[in-house]
């Protein structure tokens, strides 16, 4: 027997990878700080729990295939509030966003078609897509310009006959950056003059830091059919776990098409639904609150990186993530043997090799990805212990 070549080609997730190792380092008694993953540390609102609490049914029966409709309201007046508006048949729930980009990829694509992505780029984007054989296609964006977007002119190069879409994150992950408006309407340009569907990743949407405003695509007009919103509760309200998350679109030849993947898969859980409910309720300024974590933390990051002779970086925008060049070869083995042979008085810290962000052979060998998705106190001793290593490390090599 023979496992299929969809399957083999898949690429293992550079996030999860040195999960192993990091776990002989914790059986050694080392402590590691976890700035690999975007899981937040912030509590989840209250009003998760107490709506799922008030949940009176005897039985958890199969939600719609849409989803709730109390889900489905929430998303449609928090939108409203924010300015923008969409109608029931234009939101449909999701297994996260994760589930979203999926559909989007089937609904846009055939197998074999493109999709043009800024790199790096969010590397479960490689999962979504493979698993129904579409080929990813890099625009390359670089550390020493934050990552922003190239020239047009370098963008169309890369589209051909088989170019179906352009989907990106925005605040984006891996980067923190966050598009500016003269992007986004580039991008428009570009999707109008070549019939590109737009998948705007916009999870981390309201995360901007230093009174930057990231905007939604869906504030720009006359993309209406061609626009692909996905949204979560994941990383807005901190409910990783909740796997809530919604494809949005005003296109509804698209969605009614959609609407047939969400019911082959029945239904999204029910009682996560009506907890997400109570999330998407809430006052527009709770992102406000989450806001200023993350910049603090966002800054204890960076002041410390600018401190390390050889690193590059701009200062991320947006999102919780930062990727960084390091005055080393080999990122990949910098950050094994972070958690197989160091430690600084019994603790390390844990990170992203930035090579699996990147579609283009041998980018990013040098770079990785933190995560400041610990509390400040913490997210300064690991960036410490980051620093001293990196000189343990170099006069080692
Ligand atoms: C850019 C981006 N999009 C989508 C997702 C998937 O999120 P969800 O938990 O909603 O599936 C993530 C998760 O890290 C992400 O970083």
């Amino acid at each position: 027997m023979k496992l299929s070549d969809r399957i083999l080609g898949m690429q293992e997730s550079p996030v999860r990878k040195l999960v192993p190792v990091a776990t002989k380092a914790k059986k050694r008694g080392i402590k590691v700080y976890h700035l690999n993953i975007g899981q937040p540390d912030i509590e989840t609102p209250k009003c998760f729990m107490e709506a799922i609490e008030a949940y009176d049914s005897k039985v958890i029966k199969y939600s719609f295939s849409q989803g709730e409709p109390v889900l489905i309201d929430a998303i449609i007046d928090y939108y409203k509030r924010d300015g923008m508006h969409y109608e029931e048949d234009e939101v449909l729930i999701t297994n996260g966003g994760s589930e979203a980009l999926t559909f989007a990829s089937i609904a846009t694509c055939n197998p074999g078609d493109e999709i043009l992505i800024p790199e790096p780029f969010y590397t479960n984007y490689n999962g979504f897509t493979s698993e129904v054989n579409v080929n990813l296609v890099p625009i390359t964006t670089k550390a020493e310009t934050g990552f922003h977007l190239p020239k047009k002119e370098e963008i169309v190069k890369l589209i051909n006959e088989k170019t179906k879409a352009i989907l990106f994150s925005n605040p984006g992950n891996p980067t923190g950056t966050i598009l500016t408006l003269e992007e986004m309407e580039m991008i428009k340009e570009i999707a109008i003059e070549h019939d590109l569907f737009i998948i705007s990743d916009e999870v981390y949407r309201k995360m901007a830091f230093d009174g930057l405003i990231s905007h939604s695509m869906a504030e720009l007009e006359g993309i209406e059919d061609r626009l692909i919103l996905v949204d979560s509760v994941s990383k807005r309200f901190s409910a990783c776990g909740a796997r809530i998350g919604a494809i949005m679109s005003k296109n509804k030849l698209l969605m009614k098409n959609i609407l047939k993947l969400c019911q082959a898969r029945l239904c999204v859980a029910t009682l996560e639904q009506i907890g997400a409910a109570a999330l998407y309720s809430m006052p527009l300024d709770y992102a406000d609150h989450i806001r200023d974590i993350y910049q603090k933390r966002r800054d204890i990051v960076y002041e410390t990186l600018m401190q390390i002779p050889g690193v590059v970086c701009e200062k991320p925008q947006g999102a919780f993530y930062v990727v960084a060049k390091l005055p080393i070869e080999d990122a990949e083995d910098f950050c094994l043997w972070l958690l197989d042979s160091y430690d600084h008085e019994g603790e390390t810290v844990m990170l992203a090799p930035a090579q699996g962000f990147y579609a283009t052979e041998g980018l990013g060998k040098n770079e990785v990805r933190i995560a400041y998705v610990l509390k400040e106190e913490e997210m300064q001793r690991a960036m410490s212990i980051l620093k001293e290593a990196l000189l343990v490390y170099k006069q080692k090599s």
